[in-house]
């Protein structure tokens, strides 16, 4: 008796675990990535293919290349095709609203990563969500690095003024996480008791060669003298800025360069190249924008959704707040922590 009904659990538990994993591996998912040649989404799109791999879920990523209509015709495609699921990283944000409305008649669930849509499009259709971060928090600690390296280094205030002259290197226009870093590191100095003043400012569209250019243009213009900190929007223009400091004799890294020539720059993301910038002493610091949790959070979701389960916090394992919203936290990096994130 006792072992037949032990039999009994065991066959039940291992249908259920079948059926669990033969209904994982029948989803697929359809997604556009705004672009393939960007170092961050790179990391969102390959941390979305492992977590598709450890669901049983199948996975199909397409270039976007940066071209809205595009990526309007990739949904086309996929939905003709019978995909499950969508997880969209826009070209435009504020051209999100037709795709929500195309998977909402298709009944799918869309999941927004990265570039956020407007509430309304969110709450047009019950099934759309969107996986980010709060880029307010990326900004504050870039804002914070670079208070604490001028508090504790005197020399930094090169013109001895007693002001901070800092350069802005901003993403691409229109994008939430340009606008809000931008605003809020500036505010973090501010708050930090800072007297700052901004000696020069410009887009670079997330992209280290514009960077590098924009800071020589300001290096030309302003004279290496006239510059005291560095801060970007992400990490590839940081380190384009880097190399433009390099060029000059600055920022050389610590390893028996001379030290005293060093302008604080700090990025976004902690991209593999700015954490051995950091690890060189050539860049002050960035913050962690979680690729792993990002591209995990955004898969489970479509998983979940696509095999008509509930959608909670419980089931995904990430915060779900107002049944819409996933934020992943960003991490301050420095010469401290940087070797946790390699
Ligand atoms: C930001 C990231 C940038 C870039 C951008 C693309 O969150 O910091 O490096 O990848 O997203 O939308
Ligand atoms: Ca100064």
């Amino acid at each position: 008796m006792k072992k037949s009904l032990l039999a009994i659990a065991a066959t039940a538990a291992l249908s259920m675990a079948v059926a669990t994993s033969a209904q994982a591996s029948d989803v697929l998912i359809g997604s556009c990535i705004y672009k393939f040649d960007d170092t961050f989404m790179t990391g969102v799109r390959n941390n979305m293919e492992q977590a598709a791999t450890t669901l049983g879920a199948e996975i199909e990523l397409v270039d976007s290349q940066n071209r809205q209509p595009m990526q309007n015709d990739q949904v086309d495609t996929f939905i003709t095709k019978g995909v499950n699921a969508l997880i969209i990283n826009p070209v435009d944000r504020s051209a999100a609203g037709p795709l929500a409305d195309k998977a909402k008649a298709a009944d799918l669930p869309i999941i927004f990563v990265n570039r956020e849509p407007d509430r309304k499009i969110l709450d047009s259709w019950e099934k759309a969500y969107y996986v980010g971060a709060k880029a307010e928090e990326s900004g504050t600690i870039g804002g914070q690095l670079i208070a604490e390296y001028f508090k504790a280094h005197p020399e930094a205030d090169k013109n001895g003024d007693g002001k901070l002259q800092y350069i802005l290197i901003k993403g691409e226009q229109g994008h939430q996480d340009a606008t809000l870093r931008s605003e809020y590191c500036v505010k973090a100095m501010k708050d930090a008791g800072l007297d700052i003043v901004e000696v020069g400012s410009d887009n670079a569209n997330w992209d280290k060669v514009q960077g590098h250019d924009k800071m020589k243009n300001f290096i030309t213009s302003l004279g290496i003298d006239g510059i005291e900190a560095v801060l970007a929007n992400n990490d590839d223009m940081a380190l384009g800025a880097v190399e433009a400091l390099k060029s000059e004799g600055y920022n050389l890294g610590t390893d028996g360069k001379d030290p005293s020539k060093f302008i604080p720059v700090v990025g976004v993301d902690a991209t593999a190249p700015a954490l051995q910038a950091i690890s060189k002493g050539q860049m002050l610091g960035t913050s962690l924008n979680d690729a792993k949790n990002q591209g995990t959070a955004a898969v489970r979701i479509a998983v979940k959704a696509a095999n008509g389960e509930e959608v909670t916090s419980e089931s995904i394992g990430y915060t779900l707040t107002d049944g819409k919203y996933v934020w992943i936290p960003y991490v301050r990096v420095t010469q401290e922590n940087y070797k946790d994130f390699m």
